[in-house]
């Protein structure tokens, strides 16, 4: 059946993926990618893409209320998958009231506009929003984080995400929103700025310079590869439940330290160099601020329920990204000259 869905955030790192694949797998269905095209958002992204007839880019802000509005008039949509946002802990640290007018502001925005279009619990419309298991707090040694752990947000981002997330919940029940809402955990791969940590130390081996490895290196995450993850938001699109909630996981947890040394062997691998050679740039700096120390998701609910799995092993996959930011030498150096130099003086200087 044909729809219309808007896909909010398309330029960025994980709606990158989420845009090609809905583009390529339902030609029936007309995308629209809505991206305001900060810092985060890169059009590169989606070359191949950009001149399929089922899809449409529109630039602007979920910011702007009455941009919205007219911008659900014009569509009409059927369904919104919303990621814009903004995404990283540290410069919600130093700037937390973005964090709060886009991903605060900018999800009730979309959130009145689709409640102004639907009728109540109308069959067919959805809004899906993305979020994160940041949301959940951080976790001692032992534990994982359930679809039913009270939310703990620690840092100006997840308090901005598990706001947006409350508003979601409150326009299902106040309004008879259909929604469904995932929390992932980690998400690593091709196309992700490299202020994150995977690709700015890939980055930076590349260009011989420091790693910079906050606290003592201890803190644990669990990665999930990017297609893996657009894969799971297109189950839970057609086959999740009204009103529900799916973590998403790759049931795959390192701490920072070790994953950096496995990055360092494969990235030694792939240049050519003598093991060892990159883990010489190993440099630990001060701590980030209120640094999370644990996040595990157990994603069992969405496995269960609808069949989903990581298609990847964490090694495989991280090769597979190397060899990507390798191939594409060109994207990373269009995207960390100018602006990115002066954030990456700032943050490490
Ligand atoms: P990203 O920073 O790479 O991309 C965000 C995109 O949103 C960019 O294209 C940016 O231009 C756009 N955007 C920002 N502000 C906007 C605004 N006001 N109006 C319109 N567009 C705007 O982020 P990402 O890592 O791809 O994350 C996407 C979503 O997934 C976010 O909601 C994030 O919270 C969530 N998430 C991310 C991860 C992860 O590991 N990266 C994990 C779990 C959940
Ligand atoms: O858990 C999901 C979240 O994962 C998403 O919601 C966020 O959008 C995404 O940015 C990510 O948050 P993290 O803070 O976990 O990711 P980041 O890549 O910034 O850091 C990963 C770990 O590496 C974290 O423990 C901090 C550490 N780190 C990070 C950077 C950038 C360093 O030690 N040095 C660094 O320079």
């Amino acid at each position: 059946m044909s729809k219309t869905i808007l896909i909010t955030g398309g330029a960025g790192f994980i709606g990158s993926h989420v845009v090609r694949l809905f583009v390529n797998k339902y030609p029936d269905y007309k995308i629209i990618n809505l991206d305001k095209l900060t810092y985060a958002g890169n059009l590169e992204n989606l070359r191949d893409i950009e001149n399929k007839n089922n899809y449409i880019f529109e630039k602007g802000d979920i910011v702007d209320e009455g941009y919205v509005i007219d911008l659900f008039a014009k569509y009409n949509f059927d369904g919104v998958i919303h990621l814009a946002a903004e995404s990283h802990v540290d410069r919600s640290i130093t700037n937390p009231m973005e964090f709060i007018m886009t991903n605060v502001v900018g999800t009730v925005n979309l959130l009145n506009a689709a409640k102004d279009l639907w009728k109540a619990n109308e069959e067919g419309k959805l809004f899906y929003h993305v979020s994160t298991d940041e949301v959940y707090g951080s976790l001692g040694d032992t534990g994982l984080f359930l679809e039913t752990t009270s939310y703990d947000p620690q840092s100006p981002y997840s308090s901005s995400k598990a706001s947006s997330d409350h508003f979601v919940r409150a326009y299902g029940n106040t309004y008879g929103m259909p929604y469904v809402i995932s929390n992932c955990s980690n998400n690593y791969g091709p196309n992700q700025f490299p202020e994150k940590l995977l690709p700015l130390f890939i980055n930076n081996i590349l260009n011989g310079k420091a790693l910079p490895v906050y606290g003592d290196g201890k803190f644990t995450r669990d990665w999930l590869y990017v297609v893996d993850h657009a894969i799971a938001i297109d189950k839970i699109y057609h086959e999740g439940r009204n009103g529900e909630t799916y973590n998403i996981g790759g049931f795959n947890e390192w701490t920072n330290i070790d994953l950096i040394k496995i990055l360092c062997k494969q990235m030694d691998i792939a240049l050519g160099n003598e093991v060892g050679t990159a883990e010489e740039l190993i440099t630990y700096v001060k701590d980030r601020p209120g640094h999370d120390k644990r996040y595990a998701i157990d994603a069992n609910k969405l496995k269960n329920e609808l069949g989903w799995a990581p298609s990847l092993q964490f090694e495989e996959g991280l090769v597979k990204t190397i060899l990507w930011y390798l191939a594409n030498e060109k994207w990373m150096n269009n995207i960390t000259s100018g602006d990115y130099q002066k954030y990456y003086k700032q943050q490490y200087n």
